[in-house]
């Protein structure tokens, strides 16, 4: 089986580095940009959470992107076949498995929220500018469950339609079309916001660190962050490395990706900090209400802006392309997973995989409201899948692609497959931060995200 069955006429491929570039950045843009960054840096040091968070990126973010990547493309599968490459031990078993459920989990609450941005975007282009910025607005949306589930189930049929057009035709395609348009609606958004009376304040929080801000909280949300932000310890890397050519120096298109990332949620600070600032003269406490900053805050800060409307379908048009193009991939990689285990024709895996995010995403919808009553572990629906994703799956998901690396398949093999391309330029990098610092980060992730809903 050892993908000596591999043809590559039957396994989608992308078009090249760009595509592929496009379809990457895609998935690592999304909410985790515009909705979590922002007010994570508000939160926890302005500049210095931002220096902190560069610094990871550029290490352990680096690191995991091309490992995972890598593997992808050395074995032409998703999670579980390209650990199974390595023999059939229980380990085996079990660190591909958790790389592939991930994006099962994931995908249907990530696109509950995701319907929740179409429904924002929807009562703007209604000119209900006004309605979305009064007290109550956004609770009274996520507690109804009915309206809920339907801007859930609208969002899902339209990633199911990309899925189903392929590879190349739908993933790559919208990722092309996408990608760049969200770039200059940010950038749009960004300048308007940055050039309001009152904002230079802000921009200075934002950008300039400053020691007094530096704690250990920090370090973790920023790490934290990373993680989600990078799409790393989901299986989608590996997914879509399985689909590149050999051609495709991967080296660079992580650096690239990186960029894209970073670049768009620094745009997303830049959108929404200065103009918080603005709006409320730098009181803290309104930038720092956390994940309500985005459906709370914004639609108040555009409203007194006067444009409300017109900033409104901008901003949130530009957060649906990014939300679509990580829910896209989350499902793409849950597909992929099936067709390579069950051997499944694609339609009937989108079909499974339509009747496992019916099961969750209808929970996570009713979650809030009508089945506010029922809590694991004292959360509703939608957090408790977040969290048990986010903070125990995933830091154990990137543990096992370390160890096997180090342990099973041996750096020598890992380099040979990325130099099959171009130079490895960062070889001795890559390997002392895989040995050493990607494992400490991702225990300290662990032990902190843990103790942070038992403590
Ligand atoms: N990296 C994407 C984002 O920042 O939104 C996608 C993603 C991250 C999906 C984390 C799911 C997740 F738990």
């Amino acid at each position: 089986k050892k993908g000596k069955e591999e043809k590559p006429d039957v396994r989608g491929k992308f078009s090249g580095r760009i595509g592929y570039v496009l379809a990457v950045a895609g998935s690592a843009v999304g909410l985790g940009n515009i909705w979590r960054f922002p007010y994570l840096a508000a939160k926890y040091g302005g500049g210095m959470f931002l220096l902190v968070y560069l610094i990871l990126m550029l290490t352990f973010g680096y690191v995991m992107i091309m490992s995972e990547t890598t593997l992808g493309r050395m074995t032409k599968k998703s999670p579980v076949g390209a650990f199974g490459t390595f023999g059939k031990k229980k380990f085996l078993k079990f660190g591909g498995w958790i790389n592939a459920v991930i994006p099962m989990l994931i995908v249907p609450y990530y696109s509950v929220i995701g319907g929740w941005v179409l429904k924002y975007l929807f009562e703007y282009l209604r000119g209900n500018s006004e309605t979305l910025a009064k007290d109550g607005y956004f609770t009274e949306f996520i507690t109804s469950s009915g309206k809920v589930e339907f801007w859930f189930f609208v969002f899902a049929v339209l990633v199911f339609a990309v899925i189903l057009a392929g590879v190349k035709n739908g993933v790559e395609r919208v990722s092309r079309v996408m990608m760049p348009m969200m770039i200059v609606l940010a950038v749009v958004v960004a300048v308007y916001s940055v050039t309001r009376p009152g904002a230079v304040e802000g921009i200075k929080y934002f950008l300039i660190p400053n020691l007094e801000h530096f704690s250990m909280m920090t370090v973790v949300a920023a790490m934290g962050q990373m993680f989600y932000s990078l799409s790393i310890a989901m299986g989608i890397l590996y997914t879509y490395g399985s689909y590149i050519g050999k051609e495709v120096d991967i080296e660079k298109s992580t650096t690239q990706v990186e960029v894209f990332d970073t670049g768009v949620a620094l745009l997303a600070g830049l959108m929404i900090i200065p103009s918080v600032f603005a709006f409320s003269g730098g009181d803290m406490e309104t930038l720092q209400a956390g994940p309500s900053l985005t459906f709370i805050t914004l639609p108040k800060v555009f409203s007194s802006m006067g444009v409300g409307t017109v900033v409104g379908i901008v901003f949130f048009l530009m957060f649906l392309f990014a939300a679509l193009t990580s829910a896209i991939s989350l499902l793409e990689t849950s597909v992929s997973t099936l067709e390579d285990e069950l051997h499944w024709k694609r339609w009937k895996c989108c079909l499974l995989m339509a009747g496992v995010m019916l099961v969750i995403g209808t929970a996570s919808s009713m979650g809030y409201g009508v089945w506010d009553s029922v809590r694991i572990l004292g959360m509703q629906f939608l957090d408790f899948f977040d969290f048990l994703t986010n903070s125990v799956m995933m830091p154990i998901a990137a543990l096992a692609t370390c160890l096997l690396i180090v342990r099973v398949v041996g750096f020598e093999k890992m380099d040979k497959e990325i130099e099959l391309s171009s130079a490895f330029k960062r070889k001795k990098l890559y390997h002392f931060f895989l040995k050493y610092l990607a494992p400490l980060c991702i225990l300290v992730i662990l032990i902190s995200s843990i103790a942070n809903v038992f403590g």
